[in-house]
């Protein structure tokens, strides 16, 4: 049975004190037990954020990683610092590091192979421009994305890896992609992995959909057949409006 996951990416947002404040208010909640709950705050604040949720079933996740295990990459952190920190789970590939960072599929894969070799868990991200939709060459974008990315791992590599597919033009513009457009998205991805592997490998994979998730529309978008749950931006980053996503899963 696959998870559902509401997973919240901070992005570069909150610093301690506000990351506290929210934190203090989460821990307020009543956490659904069907649902995976994730926040990725800033690499600044990933281990407060892990010792106050220690003992509540919110998982702290990070943003990025770098491929290298160690050396002179200034700036940079880790698989095992991550892990020093409490941390398991790693976004990798968001769009805005492809675009602002310029990681291109071929470091991806390396940044997998890492976290896959320090048996950490990955959400990687895939998406497509609003001109590669126009020109509906979007399917065979994200085929490459998740082809060159990803189709080196294992079957069993499959368990620690959830996708987010997050069109770049949902991505904090209020565009949600429709619930329609998400499952047809959703749905070829999970078959791509099928034909590359086998149906039960892809029946097992979460995919998450990103992309300007709301309290108002997440419930039918969750609701369909192939989401998995989302990958949540400016909406995740107050407690009530995550709440209500959170709480949107039938
Ligand atoms: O990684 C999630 C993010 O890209 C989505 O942002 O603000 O559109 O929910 P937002």
């Amino acid at each position: 049975m696959r998870k559902k996951i509401a997973a919240g990416n901070w992005k570069m947002n909150y610093d301690l004190a506000e990351t506290e404040m929210f934190l203090v208010d989460l821990k307020k909640q009543v956490i659904p037990e069907n649902v995976e709950v994730m926040i990725a705050p800033a690499h600044t604040n990933l281990h407060h954020a892990f010792t106050s949720l220690r003992d509540h079933p919110v998982t702290v996740i990070a943003q990025n990683m770098n491929q290298n295990e160690s050396g002179a990459f200034t700036g940079e952190v880790s698989a095992k610092m991550l892990a020093s920190v409490g941390v398991n789970t790693v976004i990798i590939g968001h769009s805005e590091r492809r675009a602002y960072f310029n990681e291109d599929n071929a470091v991806l894969a390396e940044k997998v192979n890492t976290a896959l070799e320090n048996n950490m868990k990955v959400i990687f991200c895939i998406g497509e421009e609003l001109e590669d939709r126009k020109n509906e060459s979007h399917f065979e974008l994200i085929e490459t994305q998740i082809t060159e990315g990803l189709f080196h791992i294992s079957n069993e590599a499959w368990k620690q890896v959830v996708i987010a597919y997050e069109p770049v033009w949902a991505i904090g513009t209020g565009e949600t992609a429709s619930p329609q457009q998400a499952q047809e998205m959703h749905e070829f991805i999970r078959n791509t992995i099928a034909d590359a592997y086998t149906k039960e490998v892809a029946d097992g994979v979460s995919i998450l959909y990103g992309g300007s998730v709301k309290p108002e529309n997440a419930k039918e978008i969750f609701g369909q057949k192939d989401v998995d749950g989302g990958l949540v931006g400016g909406a995740s980053m107050k407690v009530d409006s995550f709440m209500k996503i959170i709480n949107s899963f039938s």
